[in-house]
Formats: structure tokens, C-alpha cells, sequence
């Protein structure tokens, strides 16, 4: 393999090689039979492109606004938990890489470094990603910080009731390391004969009992706009417009909660017509290709998240790595626009793409 890596597949490659193997199966996989994960990938496969012909595509603009700020492209930092585990500078890296390449970063709740430290350390647009604990005070203690440090939208992740079963972390004995953000403010101690300590440290903090009337508490300790996580259902779609809520993402947390819920491609189209337009839809899961990113819009996502790739970029070469993944996914998309007959991200349309439901039907 040469040493720069030309696609994704090329460094997830990489990122094997680089990390112990109990990281990179953390980073790598899903829950139980990992069907969810495989297919949000394979999903994108079934759906073929329609190209138009003969469009002025001389000049290619993939720039777009995601929640009322301008970006280089449509394409975006999903929040992944624990980054020092795949490089030593760990979110600072990936900040840093979202900075150079004008694109927005989730971080996560689970982060390694400080909402302090990420935001000293670049200039990039940052949203929070959000989980509820049981201890509602911690919670608001972190909303309040990220606030303070400049985050632009906090992002609620409503697929973790619980932690999914993840069988690959319960073989490694896979435990979780310090949570620099919650120092001073939590302390748990859990020892599990499950081997992965993760699903005892989730039990022991996640509050499940959140409902929707809980983004009216939400909302009641922070005036960032509120995205929701995780939502699979025109149904759950509709929710959350009632409920005031900025924006959503289409997502199945990549595979790794539900096994056997659906590939994320493939409800997002009845996502997006539930939602009419009234909020920004996001997507993530499965993305690995610049064609996956159009077909993504071409459904009716504003932008995308990209999850695992951008692990495999930090852990293979840091914030160089992540910069490279990045690019090289933009790189994909102006091409495949510029095949396609779109010159902009507005020109790329339904028509653009053929889903297996398509041909079923014709
Ligand atoms: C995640 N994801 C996630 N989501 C979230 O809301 N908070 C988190 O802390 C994490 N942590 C996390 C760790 C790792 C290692 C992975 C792979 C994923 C889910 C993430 O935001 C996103 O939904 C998926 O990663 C998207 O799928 P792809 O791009 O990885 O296929």
C-alpha cells in the first residue's frame, strides 16, 4: 500500500496497523451481529447515479450553510467518543483539521480533552454533542460550559438509552479512560465481570428515563438551538418539529446501538418528506466515498457527518490524517458533481440518484 493513503478503505487500513487492537475494535465496531453497520455501508452500493450531460461544469461550488454558517462543503465532523485513545493529541487534532478545512465539528460528550482545551485550540465552528445523565446538575454544568466556550448548537443523542451490545469491546476487556470534561464533577468507579467496562459505566450514568418533555428542561438551561440525534422514523420526524427543535439527524449512531435497525440511506428520504422542509435534516452513517455524500443530498440531506473515517485519518497520521480524510472526501464529491451535471450543491436533485425502491416501482 503506498504510504499515502488514497481512499478511506486505505486508512481504515492504516488506522489498523496504528492502534492496539482493542482500540481499533472499539473505534471499528457495532453492536452484536454488526448488521446495521455493514449495511449502512452496503446500503449506499444499491443506489446508482443518474448523470446529466452536457452542463457548463467548468467551475464546481460544493460551499453550503448548515445551520446558518457557511461551509466549504456539505460535509461534517460527527462526535466520536474518547479521541486521545486513537492519537495523543486527540480532539485537538481533529479541531484543528475541521479549522483548516472550513467544516463543522461535533464533539462529543465523551470527549478527552476539555470543551476548554478544544475551544482555545482552533477557531472552527464546534457543536456539543450531548448525552443526559441521571445527575441532571452535571449535565447542566457541561451545556453551560460549552455555551461559555463558543459552541454554536448543542446536539442531543437520543439512541443511548442504554449502551449497545458490543461484543468485540467485551472480549478485549475494553475499558474507558479518564473523561477529562466531568473531573471534579463525577467520579465513577465500576468494575464489571463483563469484561468491557463500558456498559456498567453507561448504566451508571445515562439516565433513560428521557422523554420528550425533557427538551423543555433542555431548553430551559441553554439558548443554543437543539439538534436531535438519532432519529430513524418520520413518526419521531414530526416530533421533533413539534417540539421546536432546530434540526435532526438521520442516524443509527453507526451501527452501534440497535443491530438490525435500519441502514440510515435508507429511511432518510421518508425522514426528510415528514419533516417538509420545517428543519434542517443531517445525516451520518456509512459514508465513506464522495458518491455517498451526494446520494445523501440527493435524498434531502442538508450536510453530512462522517463518523469512523475520520478515527481512521487521526489515528493513522493525527491532524494531518483527519485533514486528509476530509479532503480527500471533498475531493470525491466535486468530482462526482461534476460527472453528475451539478456545478452546486442546490443543482444536485432526487433525480440524480436511482434507490432499488426507484426501479422496484418502474
Ligand atoms: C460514535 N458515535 C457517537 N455518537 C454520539 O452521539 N456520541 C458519541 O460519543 C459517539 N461516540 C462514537 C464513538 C465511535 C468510535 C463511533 C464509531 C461512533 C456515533 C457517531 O456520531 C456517528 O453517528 C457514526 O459514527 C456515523 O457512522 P460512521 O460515519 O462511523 O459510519
Amino acid at each position: 500500500m503506498a504510504e499515502e493513503p488514497v481512499n478511506i478503505k486505505e486508512f481504515q487500513e492504516l488506522a489498523r496497523k496504528s492502534l492496539p487492537k482493542m482500540y481499533f475494535d472499539f473505534f471499528n465496531g457495532g453492536a452484536e451481529d454488526q448488521h446495521t453497520l455493514r449495511e449502512n455501508v452496503e446500503a449506499f452500493r444499491r443506489i446508482t447515479m443518474r448523470p446529466r450531460i452536457l452542463v457548463d461544469v467548468s467551475r464546481i461550488d460544493m460551499s453550503t450553510t448548515i445551520l446558518g454558517y457557511h461551509t466549504s462543503s456539505p460535509i461534517m465532523i460527527a462526535p466520536t467518543a474518547m479521541h486521545k485513545l486513537a492519537h495523543p493529541e486527540g480532539e485537538i487534532a481533529t479541531a484543528r483539521a475541521a479549522a483548516a478545512c472550513n467544516t463543522i465539528m461535533a464533539l462529543s460528550y465523551s470527549s478527552t480533552c476539555t470543551v476548554e482545551e478544544v475551544a482555545s485550540s482552533c477557531n472552527a465552528v464546534r457543536f456539543f454533542q450531548l448525552y443526559v445523565y441521571k445527575r441532571r446538575d452535571i449535565t447542566a454544568v457541561l451545556v453551560q460550559r460549552a455555551e461559555a466556550n463558543g459552541f454554536k448548537a448543542i446536539m442531543l443523542t437520543v439512541d443511548t438509552p442504554r449502551l449497545g451490545r458490543r461484543e468485540a469491546d467485551i472480549k478485549n476487556r475494553m475499558t474507558a479512560p479518564r473523561l477529562k470534561n466531568f473531573e471534579g464533577l463525577l467520579s465513577v468507579e465500576v468494575a464489571s465481570d463483563k469484561g468491557s467496562n463500558l456498559e456498567a459505566f453507561a448504566a451508571a450514568t445515562l439516565d433513560p428515563s428521557l422523554c420528550w418533555k425533557d427538551i423543555e428542561w433542555l431548553r430551559s438551561i441553554t439558548s443554543l438551538p437543539i439538534l436531535i440525534k438519532g432519529v430513524l422514523t418520520p413518526e419521531d420526524a414530526i416530533k421533533a418539529v413539534e417540539a421546536g427543535i432546530a434540526g435532526i439527524v438521520v442516524s443509527n449512531h453507526g451501527g452501534r446501538q440497535l443491530d438490525y435497525s435500519p441502514a440510515t440511506i435508507t429511511v432518510l428520504e421518508q425522514v426528510v418528506h415528514a419533516v417538509g422542509g420545517k428543519i434542517p435534516v443531517l445525516f451520518d452513517g456509512g459514508v465513506r466515498r464522495g458518491t455517498d455524500v451526494f446520494k445523501a443530498l440527493a435524498l434531502g440531506a442538508q450536510a453530512v457527518m462522517v463518523g469512523r473515517p475520520i478515527i481512521y485519518g487521526l489515528a493513522a497520521k493525527g491532524e494531518h490524517g483527519v485533514r486528509r480524510v476530509i479532503e480527500m472526501l471533498k475531493d470525491e464529491l466535486e468530482l462526482t458533481m461534476a460527472l453528475s451535471g451539478c456545478p452546486t450543491v442546490k443543482d444536485i436533485t432526487r433525480s440524480h440518484v436511482s434507490t432499488e425502491h426507484d426501479r422496484l416501482n418502474c
